[in-house]
């Protein structure tokens, strides 16, 4: 036999320390200290090893579905429960070769499960395509629920798969579960077992109250779902919105089971036991994949958390024929998503002047693939989010991508030991008194820090160069932020005006450009010109004159000369804007350099088509329907973005607020509404969701055809 070099034997020997430390947080204290996604690297990494070097033990943690239930002095009430048959894992897939292969290697075995028996149902046909059980894998906690004759008798953990815990007196505070199944009355035993959870909108509304009432608030669903369900007190327990949807059927005496498992999700229902209806029933892997994939894009969409989907061969016979290994069934297979929470280090912070001056501490991160793509750095926010968060530079963090949605530092992992050894590797973060891209001094405003220094500091320069000529302003293709940065920092571009006056043999002469691409760009710059006004007005970047304020004011108004005379009180009649946008457009427009800009750009040539002011349009007419009304968008909107739907309410006449008050009209609401949808409720003003905003919207189009 080869000998293993010492390399390896100390990374086996390394892993498996580690892989136990965080069974133990995991399974015995419920307070795990890496996201699932990294626990599953440290142990794929060690099964390699051990197979590759032939190193696997009875003891190796790679031989176990989790730590053992370590007694603890606290827990002297705790009771153990032995599962019978066990509380199994599942394998894990990640890809559609591997997913393939999961099926292959079932024709396989099947195959030969028929050969030996000779006379299989499945050997005449074995390559025919089989029917698998497709679920979403919830991101919660493993529990089983022994019903006898009717009663909930037992609930328990899956613990370490061979032995749980009893939990009966949380389970019995979720809704959920039924206490008592009449049908069952005759029934023995039947053991049922599934995920216990808490869903997106439960948590939201958990941790809203929370910090309302100055208590806790928790970090993320899954966590607090597993500490929820081992709490010895089931008061605190009833506290948190645990939901549970069961998968499968342990032990069962007494009671026919049907031949499937879609039949046994079907008797589950019946017995009015919570089933997840995101399942589905499909034939052979290439249909099984579409449903994962289809799973993946909806996953946002979900009130619950999901890790990936779980595909099961339907036939249960085939289950007994397949059977298990140590860990897990091989009738079953987890196809895993890109995990949405990973760790990484926090390399450095480093601080952006924005378009207006606002320093934005930024995390600069060891890559990390999260949701889906690998992510470098990612704005902090401010300095409170810093010192929330307890983050130096140096620091593990848990950073999580979920959706679209920017991604977050939502903690600080902080290996208590690991930190006093080492205190001169974590660097306290401090925000510089100059501005890092000119050096003026840096004042404080609320929770923000900005450059004193306006327009001539070159990093604000740069941000309103880039704004100006970005898809949703100007669209200037070609004008992309590294020529900007090149542009400016040769002294090519000292104001936005210069952009019109740019000369294509300089142009070319920058980095990456060539005579072709400097003639595109003078070609999309000339083109920016004919424009329209609200685009115009966005791209000047008034402090918080978004795509739907520009166009309300250029709707209202419908010129330049109009907007800049219009004066605060006139502009605050105009829907979306308040005092404090009104405040900042009276600003912009009495600041002389902003006239000059304005001026100079209008010289060159920049053009609209006239628009009649709305100003002029008698009101709660055809055009503007909903002239005067104050509506509020919350939640999620799947079909329009928000800034879209802003945009149709403020050309309908109606004001967007922020927030929900007795002079709100209309709440739109949609998945994950929080309490403004609670305030709308209260106050029993309008509520509509996202489809019945959009029939309104096509219903005022069609009027607005007719009239
Ligand atoms: S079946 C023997 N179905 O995933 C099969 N598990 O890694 C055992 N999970 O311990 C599980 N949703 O906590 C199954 N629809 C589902 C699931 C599911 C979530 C969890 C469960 C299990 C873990 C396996």
């Amino acid at each position: 036999m080869n000998k293993v070099p010492k390399k390896i034997l100390d990374e086996v020997a390394d892993l498996r320390a580690r892989i136990a430390h965080h069974d133990h947080l995991y399974h015995t204290l419920g307070e795990p200290e890496i996201p699932d996604a990294d626990y599953d690297a440290l142990l794929t990494r060690l099964v390699e090893l051990e197979q590759e070097h032939d190193l696997a033990t009875p003891d190796s943690p790679s031989q176990k579905v989790g730590a053992p239930l370590v007694r603890q002095k606290q827990s002297a009430a705790k009771v153990e429960v032995k599962h019978d048959p066990p509380m199994l894992s599942l394998d894990k897939v990640s890809d559609e070769p591997a997913l393939l292969d999961f099926e292959t290697r079932i024709h396989k075995r099947l195959e030969a499960a028929a050969a030996e028996a000779a006379a299989g149902t499945h050997a005449k046909n074995n390559a025919a395509p089989l029917d698998y059980s497709c679920e979403p894998k919830i991101d919660g906690v493993a529990v089983s629920l022994l019903y006898r004759h009717g009663h909930l008798e037992r609930g328990a953990t899956r613990g370490d798969g061979m032995t749980g815990e009893v939990i009966t007196h949380n389970v019995r505070t979720l809704g959920d579960i039924p206490q008592y199944i009449p049908a069952l009355k005759q029934v023995p035993a039947l053991e049922v077992r599934g995920e216990i959870f808490i869903g997106k909108q439960g948590f939201a509304d958990l941790n809203r109250r929370g910090e309302a009432e100055g208590g806790k608030v928790f970090v993320n669903p899954r966590n607090t779902a597993a500490g929820a369900v081992r709490q010895l007190d089931a008061e605190s327990t009833a506290r948190i919105p645990l939901r549970m949807y069961c998968y499968g059927i342990g032990a069962a005496e007494g009671l026919a089971l049907p031949d499937t498992l879609d039949g046994a999700f079907g008797l589950l229902e019946e017995f009015g036991l919570p089933v997840n209806p995101d399942r589905a029933c499909r034939r052979g892997m290439t249909d099984c994949l579409n449903y994962c994939l289809d799973l993946l894009a909806r996953r946002e969409h979900l009130d619950y958390e999901i890790d990936g989907a779980v595909i099961k061969l339907n036939c249960l016979a085939l289950h007994r024929v397949l059977g298990s290994n140590i860990r897990s069934p091989r009738w079953a297979t987890a196809y895993k998503f890109p995990a949405e929470e990973k760790s990484t280090v926090v390399q450095d912070v480093q601080f952006q002047v924005g378009r207006t001056g606002t320093i934005t501490p930024v995390a600069r991160l060891e890559p990390v693939f999260v949701g889906g793509v690998t992510v470098s750095n990612t704005t902090l926010h401010n300095m409170d989010e810093i010192e929330r968060l307890g983050l130096r530079i140096g620091d593990r963090v848990i950073v999580r991508r979920a959706g679209d949605v920017i991604p977050k530092v939502v903690k600080v992992i902080l290996p208590k030991q690991k930190a006093k050894q080492k205190p001169e590797r974590r660097k306290k973060i401090t925000m510089p008194r100059k501005c890092p891209a000119c050096g003026a001094v840096v004042e404080k405003d609320g929770v923000l820090y900005k450059c004193s220094a306006g327009i001539v500091c070159p990093a604000q320069r740069k941000e309103s160069i880039r704004h100006f000529a970005s898809r949703t302003a100007m669209d200037i293709e070609g004008l992309g932020e590294k020529l900007i940065d090149q542009l400016v920092d040769n002294g090519h571009l000292s104001s936005i005006k210069d952009i019109y006056t740019l000369d294509a043999v300089e142009l070319a002469a920058m980095d990456r450009m060539g005579e072709k691409s400097a003639a595109n760009l003078i070609a999309a710059i000339d083109g920016s010109k004919r424009t329209t006004l609200s685009r115009f007005l966005y791209a000047l970047g008034i402090r918080e004159v978004g795509e739907a304020t520009a166009r309300s004011l250029a709707e209202h108004y419908g010129s330049i000369p109009a907007i800049t005379t219009a004066g605060q009180e006139a502009l605050e009649q105009v829907p979306d804007i308040g005092p404090v946008v009104a405040q900042h457009i009276v600003t912009f427009f009495a600041n002389k350099g902003n006239k000059a800009l304005v001026a100079a750009l209008l010289k060159q040539g920049i053009s609209w088509p006239d628009i009649t002011p709305s100003a002029d349009i008698k009101e709660g007419g055809a055009e503007r329907p909903l002239q005067g009304q104050t509506w509020v968008l919350t939640g999620t909107l799947e079909q329009m973005t928000r800034s879209e739907a802003k945009v149709r309410l403020g050309s309908l006449g109606a004001k967007v607020a922020g927030s929900v008050s007795k002079n709100t009209d209309c709440v739109v609401a949609g998945p994950g509404a929080g309490s403004k949808l609670g305030k709308a409720e209260e106050l029993g003003i309008t509520i509509m969701d996202e489809s019945a905003f959009l029939q309104r919207l096509q219903h005022f189009a069609k009027q607005s055809k007719s009239t």
